[in-house]
């Protein structure tokens, strides 16, 4: 099947039951994608779906055909950092980083959707990404 990841086109075969997380890390070899409890309780696997944070390690590949797929790698021009991934280092929210990815994706997704959000809408939003 193809994918859109990244706004490439990528070619992969996965398995019937194939998690996304698994296809982005191990066939596409885009490991900023972390895995971490696999079972959809910590975000750090998060990745956006037609500009949606979803949990990649739930998300069965074969139903992303022809949707837009953005990972870490792919949320900054080459060479920058994306504004939200700016905002991290500049306030020294990284501490081992594993759970970044998904934190900066899932901030980037709000703040696309709500470029001004509330306590509340940020509480809301980051809710599903642990650290
Ligand atoms: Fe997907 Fe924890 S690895 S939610």
């Amino acid at each position: 099947m193809q994918l859109e990841v990244n706004g490439r086109s990528r070619s992969v075969t996965p398995g019937p039951l194939e998690s996304l997380a698994e296809t982005l890390r191990d066939r596409l070899h885009l490991s900023g994608t972390k895995l971490s409890c696999g079972r959809g309780e910590c975000g750090s696997c998060t990745v956006l779906l037609d500009g949606r944070p979803v949990y990649s390690c739930l998300t069965i590949t074969n139903a992303c055909l022809g949707a837009r797929i953005t990972t870490i790698e792919g949320v900054a021009p080459a060479g920058r950092l994306h504004p939200v991934q700016q905002a991290f280092v500049d306030h020294d929210a990284v501490q081992c980083g594993f759970c970044t990815p998904g934190q900066v994706l899932a901030a980037v997704a709000l703040l696309d959707a709500d470029p001004e959000p509330d306590h509340q809408a940020i509480q809301r939003a980051m809710s599903g990404n642990l650290c």
